[in-house]
């Protein structure tokens, strides 16, 4: 920012630059999808200063280029530099760094993820496949529901190593169990550690045997049957907010988890984020995407860190790999 609000020379506020990740930034991010959730991950990722340009790509060619500009007028709000462009198509978009697919139906209420599964699949697939021609080392973050199967989907059909195809869901679903645990006032949301693993729906698995409060154990900080309750809240949060918006669903904390994983990423930060990641034998799953724990770096996934489960949480997790390798050859028998 510069000109009349500020003394030239003086410092900025830090509140002038929320998020930043410096004075502007290089590299591009492509959003494919402009509707909420694109939105709001599109807005984080040009807040952060740390692209040269984000684009956002829409089938409605309108919508995309109306949210570009209206995201552009915000650079001095936002205190960044990064250029916003919105386009009908991938390849118009040009070679990305990182590519966050957010295309695809939303469920309505009473709809389950899993039932998006065919609409969808066409959608992830082709984009996925457009992905790996236009930006053939892009890193793909994957939002379409059903989660872990859009992101399996969007693996095989761009033919990228699954390093550099990640889903966004745990650190969603983290960030949910977190605020539900802070609502009981036991600490701040991000002073709680815990885990969102398994899968982006019924088998979700919150190991409180990870989870803390302040640097404490939750299970004894909370008693057990209130962060039962908690667990099976955040398990059921889409729902609910779907269920409270009737037309949509969630969109600002989707859209932040996911930029939140592209910025870990683009920061090499080797940041450890509950993300679905192919599993080649941890935690004695093979060949599926699966929630886990992710260490991210530039180029993708670095490694998937193994945590000290409990002998039920591991079982858990197992299960939810095997519901998502059903409901993925249900897909292929389709
Ligand atoms: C969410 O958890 O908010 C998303 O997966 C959207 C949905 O359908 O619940």
């Amino acid at each position: 920012p510069s000109g009349a609000l500020f003394r030239r020379g003086a410092p900025l506020p830090d509140a002038v630059r929320p998020g930043s990740g410096g004075a502007g930034g290089s590299g591009r991010v492509v959003v494919v999808g402009a509707g909420n959730v694109g939105m709001i991950a599109a807005m984080r990722l040009a807040d952060a200063d740390r692209f040269s340009e984000v684009v956002l790509v829409d089938i409605d060619e309108g919508r995309a280029a109306g949210v570009a500009l209206d995201l552009t007028h915000t650079a001095a709000l936002g205190g960044f530099d990064t250029r916003i462009r919105g386009v009908g198509t991938v390849e118009e978009a040009g070679q990305a760094d990182y590519v966050v697919i957010t295309a695809g139906k939303p469920r309505t209420p009473g709809m389950s993820r899993s039932d998006l599964i065919s609409t969808n699949a066409a959608i992830v697939g082709d984009v996925a496949s457009r992905v790996a021609r236009t930006s053939p080392r892009a890193v793909i973050v994957v939002v379409t529901n059903p989660l872990d199967e859009m992101t399996q989907h969007a693996w095989t059909s761009s033919g990228f190593p699954s390093e550099r195809v990640l889903g966004m869901a745990g650190v969603l679903d983290t960030a949910r169990f977190q605020a539900l645990t802070a609502l009981t006032g036991v600490a701040r949301a991000d002073r709680i550690q815990a885990w969102a693993l398994g899968s982006h729906g019924e088998e979700m698995v919150i190991p409180l045997s990870q989870a803390t409060a302040d640097g404490r154990p939750l299970r004894d900080a909370v008693p057990a049957a209130e962060l039962d309750a908690i667990v099976d809240r955040a398990r059921g949060s889409g729902a609910e907010v779907v269920g409270l918006l009737k037309s949509g669903s969630a969109f600002m904390a989707p859209g932040m988890s996911a930029a939140r994983m592209v910025l870990a990423m683009a920061r090499d930060s080797g940041e450890v984020m509950p993300s679905a990641v192919l599993a080649h034998g941890q935690y004695g799953i093979r060949d599926v995407y699966v929630g886990l724990p992710a260490r991210l770096g530039r180029g993708g996934l670095q490694e998937i860190v193994e945590l000290d489960l409990e002998q039920d949480e591991l079982a858990a997790l197992r299960t939810a790999a095997d519901r998502i390798r059903e409901r993925l050859a249900e897909l292929a028998a389709a």
